[in-house]
Formats: C-alpha cells, structure tokens, sequence
C-alpha cells in the first residue's frame, strides 16, 4: 500500500510541461505554480534562502526534509505528505495574495519564521516577474542586426533561477572549472546509490561501466557527469591557486573502501568540441588508475588492461583507451535515424552502428601527444564486452527520455553495443541531477514513469494538442522514442502500447481529433504501432493489430484524398 502510495506521489510531482514554449511569448500565471514549487525546493544559499520542503518540515518538528525521505514507516509518509500539502498550499496563497500572504500561511500551518520564509518569497518573485515578460525576440532582432545581445548563463530554472529573464546571450562554463566542487559532492552521493543499487540486484558492485557524457549536461551542471566518472574511478580533482582543475589523484583504496570500476566514456561531439581539457583529464584519470599497482579485484581496469596486453598481444596504449567520441568535425550516433526510418532488420545492428560512430579515441599516448580521434573500433568494442551496467545523468527538469531521440540514440545505443559484444544485457541505470534525493532509477522504471507523466497523462497531451499540428507531431515522437527503448532496450512493458493504442487510436473521437490536426502524425503513430507489434515488442490484444490496420488505411485514404483534391 504505501509503495503504491510512493508511486502515485512520484508522478504527481514530476514537473509536467503542459505544451511547448512559444518563442517571444512569456509564461501564463497558471503556468508558473509548478514551476516555483520545484524552486523553493532546494537551498539557495546565493539568496540566503532555505529550501521551503525543510522549513516546513523543520517548523513542524519532523526534522529536515531529507530524513522524512528516508522514513519509510506509515508515520513518516504521513509527516511527508503534511508538508507538501502545506509547501503547496502557501504557494497557491503566493500566487493569490503575494509574499505577505504566504509568510503569514506558513507561520500559522507549521511555525515557520517570516524572517526564513520572506527570503525564498523573494525569489519566487522575482522568478515570477521575470516568467511573466519575454525579452526573446527583441533579443532575436539584436543578434540579427549585429548588436549587443546581454549575456546569461544556462541551465533550466529550477537548476538556475538566475538564467532568467530569457532571450539573453546564453554563455557555458569554464570548463577548467569543472567538475566543480559541489559537482563532485553530489557526484559521491549519486555513485553510492548507484553502485548499491547493483550491489541490490546483483549480489555485487559491477567492475566495469559504460557512461555517457554530454556536453549540454555538463554545463548545466558544472560537471557532475565528469565528477561520477571520476568517483567511480575512484580519483579526486587536483586544483591550482586558480581553482583550475589540473589534474587528478587516486583515493586510496581504504578511504574508498570499494573497488574501483573500470569506467568506458562515451562522450557527445558536444561534449569533445566544448570540453577539450575535460577529455585529457578523463583520459588522464584512466591511465593513473591503470597504473596503480593494486589487487586485481579491488582495481579490475588495471587487471582488464594488463590481461588484454597478455591475452591479445595488443599495446598498453591500446587496452587503455576509454575516451570515445565521434571522428573529428562528426556529430551523434546515428541509431535514432535507423529506428525512425525502420532501417534496422537485426537488433545488432544498432549496436554495431553505435560503435562504427562512437569509436574515436580521445586522450594521449605515452610521449603526451593528443589521439585526436583516433579510429579503435577493436578498443571500443573489447572495453564495451566486460561493461556489466550502462548509466546516463539526466540534467533537466524539462528534458527527458521520451521527449528527444538522442537518449535512446546514445544510452539505448551503447547498452545495444554492449549486449552483444557482454553476451548479456547489461543493467540500465539513470539519475537525475535535480533530484534531492540522488535517485537512481532503472531503464524500466524511468519509461513508466516518463509514460505515466508525460505520454498517457491527458495533462500533458491536452497541452500538446493545443498546439495543433506541432503538437499531434509532438504526441507521436513520444511514441516513437518510447519504441526507441524497445529497439535499442527491450526496456518497455507491453501495457504502454497497449494504453497508447486505445488512448490515440482506439478512441474514435480522439483518433478524429488526430486526424484533423495533423493526418501525417496520426499516420505515423498508428505504423509505429503496427511496427511494435510486428518486431514482437509487444503482444497486442485480440482484434486490437486489426483495427490499427484499418485505422492506418483510413489516414491512408484521407491523406491521399487531400492530395488529389489539391
Ligand atoms: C550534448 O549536449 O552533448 C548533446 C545534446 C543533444 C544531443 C546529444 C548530445
Ligand atoms: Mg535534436
């Protein structure tokens, strides 16, 4: 009872896009709830403000908000609940009456001091000003007449409340900074609960792991994608007076008190065009923890390079590289084009693709001469073969695993790689960067909850379909990315065509409404249905591949009719 409790409030409160941005039009009032909930939900300590979940919390005598996570007993639910009810509520007061009202609110529900409380209203306000005006397209027009465009740093809001107002010259990060220190601190917390999380399902840590780095990502976050790595390499950054990151030292095994994991990167063209120092430092962080002479078991990447140099008779050199990327001047995977356009008979094939695109070495040989993308299909592959798990750091709020291609291409794409050269599926783990409580999900688990939040939820495709023809297209890239996972994963239940089909397809009126906006979608949705279940991702109900057959001649006949008349 109280794990489906915790499931139905984790999809309740994952922020919801309801429908696109529209360039040059500011966010509606109603719009904005949500959105500065997420943000007083962590410290800011450049405001001085604490996160509301831990006054209320605090205000109530249940300690900080962090332990009521922890607290798995019906009590602790209960205490949990009470003071998100209370978060919610004063922000609802917020929008209604302002700061004043909402301080007054949660001085009365939970003691909280209007001294504490006054500080996070601020910022809500000012997030809240800044929502309601949109400096976009006169940013636009500046750029395009060759003037000043005032720059802004990026990231989404709930990350960094400051990227606001919008429409600004958006600037990165320095990447000698990264992994910045709060970076590799949260980094800790991720990698621990990741690699318990293995050690749950699999009796043991996994000795090696295939991540993927990109490039956006690591801006956003200063880094912790570079920072996990590191971690599970078990190094630390080395800083100059400058705070620049010069270089890494290993943790000793005791203060450890794991084994380290052989860790392969792939990283995005992004990633390698923005962050060239990062890739030496990765590259750098390999070979000293190959160096170190440690027991096979407690450092399995200086075992797997010696028994390659042995077994195979390849160089050092070789058996060490583990920074991969694209040739030079060379973008993405490719996988995502050979899902959508169905290109692919044997699943392997995706896999293989993968690795025809991502193997480049990056990094130094021995003399310290750059690699600069030198061609290792052979590396690649053979590090790819001992990978037992694959995990990727998701960064936003905004952007997840059905809503754009490029995770199934890269994470869907290097697991694919790895089943087939492993022998064995490996474990697909995610986190995301925002959550409080460095949460590590499964593959399996993320595309429910991003099916049940986003795809299936009618808050969400109401929204879409408010934009109509864009937002039919949108409907059907969900779907195709969720098949994305089945190519590439095998990661979907068979439920999520199946409440696809009857809430799209099935339902005259909503099928209608499809058509009407945008018959070429609708089309493409119900194929990649057909498709599903065609390549034996899903098991169709009786009679249910027939009626999609004739839905799919329907769209068929209507968007050949409109041909012909035009
Ligand atoms: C990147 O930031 O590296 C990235 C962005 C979009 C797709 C793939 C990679
Ligand atoms: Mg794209």
């Amino acid at each position: 009872m109280l794990e489906l409790w915790e499931r139905l409030v984790e999809v309740e409160q994952r922020l919801i896009p309801t429908g696109l941005h529209v360039f040059g039009r500011a966010a509606r009032a109603d719009e904005c709830a949500d959105l500065l909930r997420a943000v007083a939900s962590f410290d800011r300590p450049e405001r001085g403000a604490r996160a509301l979940t831990d006054l209320v919390s605090e205000g109530l005598d249940s300690g900080t908000y962090d332990s009521l996570l922890e607290d798995k007993t019906e009590e602790g639910w209960r205490r949990r609940a009470r003071v998100e009810d209370i978060v919610r509520e004063s922000i609802a007061v917020f929008m209604r009456e302002g700061a004043g009202g909402a301080c007054l609110a949660l001085e009365r529900e939970a003691r909280v001091a209007a001294s504490e409380s006054s500080k996070v209203f601020a910022l809500l306000s000012d997030v809240r000003e800044k929502l309601a005006t949109s400096a976009e397209l006169d940013g636009l027009a500046r750029a395009l007449r060759g003037e000043y465009v005032e720059p802004g740093p990026g990231a989404d809001v709930v990350q960094n409340p400051s990227v606001l107002p919008t429409g600004r010259n958006t600037h990165a990060v320095n990447p000698y900074a990264v992994p910045s220190r709060v970076a590799y601190e949260r980094a800790g917390r991720v990698v621990d609960a990741l690699l318990e999380r293995h050690r749950a399902e699999h009796g043991r840590y996994p000795r090696a792991m295939a991540l993927v780095l990109w490039g956006l990502d690591n801006i956003k976050t200063q880094g912790e994608g570079v920072a996990q790595a590191l971690r599970l390499l078990g190094v630390r950054p080395v800083r100059d007076a400058m705070n620049r990151v010069t270089g890494v030292e290993p943790v000793s095994l005791e203060e450890l008190g794991r084994p380290r994991v052989d860790v392969v990167m792939t990283v995005s063209g992004i990633f390698r065009d923005l962050f060239g120092a990062t890739v030496m430092l990765l590259d750098a962080a390999v070979r000293c923890v190959a160096a170190l002479d440690e027991p096979a078991e407690l450092n399995p990447l200086r075992a797997n390079v010696a028994a390659q140099v042995e077994q195979e008779g390849c160089s050092y050199e070789d058996a060490s590289l583990r920074v991969f990327s694209n040739a030079p001047g060379s973008y993405g995977t490719n996988v995502n084009f050979m899902v959508m356009d169905s290109q692919w008979e044997h699943a392997d094939a995706l896999g293989d693709l993968f690795v025809t695109r991502k193997c480049f070495a990056y990094g130094r040989d021995r003399e310290g001469r750059s690699l600069e993308g030198r061609e290792a299909p052979g590396a690649l592959s053979r590090a790819l073969s001992r990978v037992e798990a694959t995990y990727q750091n998701i960064d936003s709020f905004e952007i997840g695993l059905t809503d754009v291609d490029h995770y199934f291409e890269y994470l869907g794409g290097v697991s694919k790689a790895v089943e087939t050269r492993a022998r064995v599926r490996p474990s697909v783990y995610l986190s995301d960067a925002v959550s409080r409580d460095a949460r590590v999900r499964s593959l399996e688990e993320m595309v429910r909850l991003e099916t049940r939040a986003k795809t299936l939820n009618p808050k969400w495709y109401e929204g879409m379909l408010g934009h109509g023809f864009r937002g039919v297209a949108e409907i059907e890239s969900h779907v195709t990315n969720t098949f994305g996972w089945s190519a590439t994963a095998g990661a979907v239940d068979g439920w999520v065509y199946d409440e696809v089909a009857k809430t799209f397809v099935l339902d005259a009126s909503m099928l209608e409404r499809l058509s009407d906006l945008n018959p070429h979608s609708a089309r493409s949705l119900v194929a990649r249905l057909l498709e599903a279940s065609g390549r034996g991702f899903w098991e169709a109900e009786d009679g249910v591949v027939e009626q999609l057959r004739e839905a799919f001649n329907g769209l068929e006949d209507r968007i050949e009719g409109v041909a012909q008349a035009g």
